[in-house]
This record gives C-alpha cells, structure tokens and sequence, in this order.
C-alpha cells in the first residue's frame, strides 16, 4: 500500500475504531483521536499488530480554539492525506420534558456540528495549497428528517449534509475530496442506548468496510447500509406535512 496519514477523530468507540482497525496496514499512519485514553491505548494496540504506525490523541472536541490549533500543529508536523471527522454525540430530550436541556442542546451542537466545522476548515486549507487530499464528514441518514424527539442531533446532521455539499464544490477544482456518510443504525454504543426498533442494524466492521470502499471511489455521498439509501429516496416523495405527521407519532 503507499504511504497514507489518515486521521480519525472518535477513534475510541464504535464506527471509528472499526475504520481505523479497516485502514490498518504497512505503510499507514493513523493519527487517532478520541477522549478515552485506555480505548484509544487499545485500539491503536490492535492497529499496530496490523502493521500500521499509529499515533493517539486525547482531546476534547468541544474546545473549537484548541481543536484548530491542534490540528493545524499536527497538519505541519504529518501532512494529512485523509481526515475522517467522524466523533459524534447522540442524544434525545426525555419524553416528559418540553424541550432538550440548554446545556445538551450545546454539547451536540459543538461536537456534531461546531467541532467538524471548524476541523475541516483547517484541513480544507491546508489540502487544498497541496492540491490533494480528502475530507469525510459522518453525518446521519436523520441528516433528511424531522425529529421531535432529538431535535438538536437531527439539525446538527442536517447542517453538517449542506456543509459537506457546498464544501466539496468549493474545493474540487483544487483537487481535494469531500465525501459525506450517512449511516443508518450502526451497532455501536450510540445506538445501544436507542430503545427503539433498528431495522437494518448492521456491525461497525460491515459499515467501516463499505465506508472505506466508498472514500476509495471519492463517493460524494455514501449510505449505510443501503437500505436506508432508498427508505430516504421513496419518503423524499412523501408530502413534508405527512412525514411530519408521521414522524410526530414514533
Ligand atoms: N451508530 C449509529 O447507529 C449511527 C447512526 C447515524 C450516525 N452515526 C454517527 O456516527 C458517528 C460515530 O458514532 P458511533 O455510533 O460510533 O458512536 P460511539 O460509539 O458513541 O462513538 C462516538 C465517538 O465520538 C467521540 N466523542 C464524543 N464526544 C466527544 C468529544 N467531546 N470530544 C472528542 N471525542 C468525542 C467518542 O470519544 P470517547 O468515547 O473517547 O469519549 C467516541 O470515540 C457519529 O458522528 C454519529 O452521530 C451513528
């Protein structure tokens, strides 16, 4: 394989740390960010078995300074060719409250939205005087809808699609990738403590495998599993005022 520094932020848990155990191999350098310390030990551990160079990091995502700061230091120091901004916060408001807690709503906003929103300027930036490089955003497949019962997560993944799109048209003529991955439900700790249904669940290696499949064909939009891909495209024909209605009731 050449040489490739990719780093992954939210690599201690679920969908990260199955990508970068999926972008394991000789000649790669992962740079893995996360809060946990002993995950991130242990994952980067597994990593290193399989023959990649690993580097971890532990930061707060929530410091937005910090963050750019950091990256930009570790972007001079390992000049990036993937970033995958990938950490996220779920998160619904409590059935019996009338709204979301302020300082919820805040945390979800600056993790899912804030903190890739900034990182990825940075890397835009700096890829893009390279002429090279790509950026995945994880967004949701919620990204496409209404939802009463988590209203800040659902905007955050909203904003994050529009971003991702307006971005890449932005960077294409300077030879740099953005791709957006939308994600139904992926077995990992976020969506264990959904109590609901998950129709379609599938293993966090399943979707790493098809993500990495998609950032190699520089996909701009990747959705998984696909089943969700078309769920969204028959109820984009659904009247907004029906899926509302129909949303309102879940
Ligand atoms: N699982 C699903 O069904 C599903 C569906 C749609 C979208 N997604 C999206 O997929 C992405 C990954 O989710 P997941 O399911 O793999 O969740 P997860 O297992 O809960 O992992 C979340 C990751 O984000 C990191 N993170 C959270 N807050 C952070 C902060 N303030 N600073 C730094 N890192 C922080 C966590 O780090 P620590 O654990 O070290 O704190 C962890 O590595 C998220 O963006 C999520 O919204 C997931």
């Amino acid at each position: 394989m050449p040489k490739q520094t990719i780093l992954i932020t939210g690599a201690s848990s679920g969908i990260g740390a199955a990508l970068a155990q999926a972008y394991a191999q000789g000649g790669a350098t992962l740079l893995l960010w996360g809060r946990d310390e002993a995950r991130l030990t242990d994952i980067a551990a597994q990593c290193r078995a399989r023959g990649a160079a690993v580097i971890t990091q532990s930061f707060d995502l929530r410091d937005a300074a910090g963050l750019a700061a950091l990256l930009a230091a570790t972007d001079s120091a390992t000049p990036i060719d993937l970033v995958v901004f990938n950490a996220g916060l779920g998160g619904t408001a409590p059935a019996d409250a009338f709204a979301e807690t302020p300082q919820a709503a805040q945390a979800i906003a600056e993790v899912n939205f804030v903190a890739p929103v900034v990182a990825a300027n940075v890397m835009a930036d700096a890829m893009a005087r390279r002429g090279a490089g790509q950026i995945v955003l994880v967004g949701s497949i919620v990204e496409s809808y209404p939802l009463p019962m988590a209203p800040t997560y659902a905007a955050t993944k909203a904003g994050l699609r529009l971003f991702a799109e307006s971005l890449g048209m932005r960077l294409a003529k300077h030879g740099v990738t953005v791709t957006l991955v939308s994600p139904g439900f992926i077995d990992t700790p976020m969506s264990r403590r959904v109590t609901e249904p998950k129709p379609f669940l599938i293993s966090p290696e399943a979707a790493a495998a098809v993500i990495k499949r998609g950032i190699a064909a520089k996909a701009a939009v990747i959705v998984v599993p696909w089943q969700y891909g078309v769920m969204r495209a028959a109820t984009n024909l659904l009247p907004r005022a029906l899926l509302r209605w129909i949303l309102s009731r879940t």
